[in-house]
């Protein structure tokens, strides 16, 4: 992700550049520009018991699944102290340790504001929490999903450098017109990616840590293809947003991931992108080092709608 053309000045909120448009979405009246809640809601105790249970169930499937980064991101945060965490204390901690901060959101916020939060190395996270009725499932990220599955992860060095450098070539591929390409990494890294461990894949993408089922399916379903991940190719790939993953892509380290993309040329690459996406979600192709070839038997039975079971 080499940084030549890049705005050089993100100590604001630089402009965007000409013919590019994000999504529109609706800025409540109480946030700025920056996107940011004047302060982290104050949550019922309701609430803050919805968080505990929702810990308790991912501890009873993450050690052992999840990788050592992630856990270690949690003790040494102190994530399991009970309740929704204060991003206050958060930030402090977390800034101690890579001078990341957590900074509160009303709702998912502009690509470009996102990105320039991370480029400042700022985590924006969802303010609110889901509700009982949604408990296993939720459209838009929470406070849950972005703390827990997230922020652990931002105490690793190697990768806490990695978010702030997507956050950069995201202002890079915006001039490129090459959102969704470099949406496909996000989606298969920071999100669904997987990682090596003593030899067996283990889970740190948050949105695999967050959720009720998907940490034994992605790294024990037989249906889901595991393949090493390879830049070029991930780029290319569409990927499902309300299901279980058909595909995940497994880095070596977070050095790896952090050589494949970084200290790359994105220029070029970019140069060399379609539009649009060149390989279905469930495609194995001839250049794939495939770690496990998938059966897709839950997608070919319908997935989430048809109340197949995750195999
Ligand atoms: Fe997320």
């Amino acid at each position: 992700m080499s940084t030549a053309n890049l705005p050089t000045d993100f100590s604001r909120l630089p402009d965007l550049p000409k013919g590019v448009y994000t999504a529109p979405l609706k800025r409540p009246a109480r946030v700025g520009e920056d996107w940011l809640e004047p302060a982290q809601r104050r949550y019922a105790s309701e609430e803050h018991a919805i968080w505990d249970e929702l810990y308790a169930r991912q501890m009873e499937v993450l050690p052992g699944r999840a990788c050592s980064a992630f856990l270690r991101g949690l003790e040494r945060l102190d994530l399991s102290r009970g309740g929704v965490p204060d991003f206050g204390r958060l930030s402090e901690e977390l800034g101690a340790l890579t001078g990341w901060s957590v900074v509160p959101v009303p709702m998912l916020i502009p690509d470009h504001v996102f990105f320039w939060h991370l480029a400042n190395r700022r985590f924006p996270a969802g303010n609110f929490i889901r509700t009982r009725e949604a408990f296993d499932y939720i459209q838009e990220p929470d406070v849950f999903h972005d703390v827990f599955g997230h922020v652990p992860m931002l105490t690793d060095p190697t990768y806490a450098d990695y978010m702030q450098e997507y956050g950069r070539a995201g202002w890079k591929a915006m001039r490129h017109n090459r959102l969704k390409s470099l949406g496909a990494l996000y989606w298969y890294t920071v999100e669904f990616g997987l990682v090596m461990e003593d030899g067996m894949p283990k889970v740190y993408g948050a949105g695999i840590l967050s959720g009720p089922a998907e940490a034994v399916f992605a790294l024990e379903g037989q249906s889901p293809n595991r393949i090493m991940l390879n830049v070029d190719r991930v780029m290319r790939t569409d990927y499902v947003i309300d299901d279980l993953q058909p595909t995940y892509f497994v880095i070596e380290s977070f050095a790896d991931l952090y050589h494949q993309t970084v200290e790359r040329d994105f220029d070029r690459l970019y140069r060399g992108l379609g539009a649009g996406f060149t390989y279905a979600n469930t495609a194995v192709i001839d250049v794939d080092d495939v770690l496990h070839r998938g059966t897709l038997e839950y997608h070919l039975r319908g997935g989430r709608g048809s109340g197949a079971t995750p195999v």
